[in-house]
């Protein structure tokens, strides 16, 4: 602990001084602000945490405020700051409720791969990693069959139908689920599908973020071929460079061609 915590000052102030000319007055200011530094100055250290440990946790916060993105940073930032206290209980998870339904009902962005990218955000080293890190699970997300937890304590307890996604954005997300199980939207049964899918999320983000924290995160989602075809013309530096997009094409477009 207190090595961590000398170490950690210790980089606060080898990035101040390094950035700026009036290094001495920064240095000053750095050991009389520590506590307020230790909050803000990102990344936060990684702790590692067991995936068994935060699956029922995710998929209550998300039914506690009908919140995707909430229900992943309720669990990761909580379970952080019930463990560790300073910096984790200094974030404001109430101001990740704007995520739910792909931001305030609608469905864009899923507010799991939302809440991942904040995550990343806090506990990558540079913006490269970040958007490697935001990259990798949004393909994933596509991909994955989904959801597969079931809960300990199930608010609805039926059998709740799995389906693949296709696209990072709730709409799509949601209507694929809605056409492979027959339900409606905006229903219980709904929102039981996705709270359980955000304890597979919030699964897959702490996973990656153990890996990448203990150096051995493995980057394997690529666009599938159908997109690197358009993307070697319509991607960026290439001779139509008019698309600026992760995400796989087929979901959307067919080849127009
Ligand atoms: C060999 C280069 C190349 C590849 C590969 C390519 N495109 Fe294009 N695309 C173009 C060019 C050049 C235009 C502009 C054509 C024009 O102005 O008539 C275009 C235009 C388009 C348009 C708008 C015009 C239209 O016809 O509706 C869409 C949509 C499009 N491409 C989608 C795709 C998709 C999806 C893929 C992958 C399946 C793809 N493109 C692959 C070169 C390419
Ligand atoms: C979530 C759906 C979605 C995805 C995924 C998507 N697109 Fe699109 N794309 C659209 C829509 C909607 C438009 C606007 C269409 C229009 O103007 O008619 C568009 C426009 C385009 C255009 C311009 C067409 C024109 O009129 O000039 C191209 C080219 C294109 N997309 C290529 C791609 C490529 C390449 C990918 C994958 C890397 C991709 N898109 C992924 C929905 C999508």
């Amino acid at each position: 602990m207190k090595t961590k915590i000398t170490r950690r000052t210790m980089l606060n102030i080898g990035t101040a001084a390094g950035g700026l000319a009036i290094g001495g007055a920064i240095l000053g200011a750095a050991g009389i602000r520590s506590e307020t530094k230790t909050a803000t100055t990102l990344p936060w250290p990684w702790r590692e945490i067991k995936p068994e440990e935060i699956q029922e946790r995710a998929y209550q916060s998300a039914w506690a405020k009908i919140g995707c993105m909430y229900g992943t940073i309720e669990a990761v930032i909580g379970t952080l700051a019930d463990k560790y206290g300073a910096p984790y209980n200094t974030f404001p998870i109430d101001a990740t409720i704007y995520g739910s339904g792909g931001i305030g009902g609608i469905g864009s962005l899923c507010g799991t791969i939302n809440a991942c990218g904040l995550l990343f955000n806090l506990f990558s080293k540079n913006q490269e990693d970040l958007f490697a890190l935001c990259q990798e699970i949004s393909l994933w997300y596509e991909n994955a069959r989904m959801p597969s937890y079931k809960p300990k304590k199930p608010k609805l307890d039926i059998p709740i139908v799995s389906s693949v996604s296709r696209s990072n954005l709730c709409h799509i997300s949601s209507t694929e689920w809605a056409n492979a199980s027959g339900h409606k939207l905006l229903t219980t049964e709904h929102f039981e599908r996705c709270n359980r899918l955000v304890a597979d999320v919030t699964v897959k983000a702490v996973v990656m973020l153990n890996e990448y924290s203990s150096g051995k995160v493995a980057y394997k989602e690529k666009l599938n071929s159908f997109s690197q075809g358009c993307q070697s013309c319509h991607g960026p530096g290439k001779v139509k460079a008019n698309v600026a997009s992760g995400m796989n094409c087929d979901t959307c477009h067919t080849n127009p061609h």
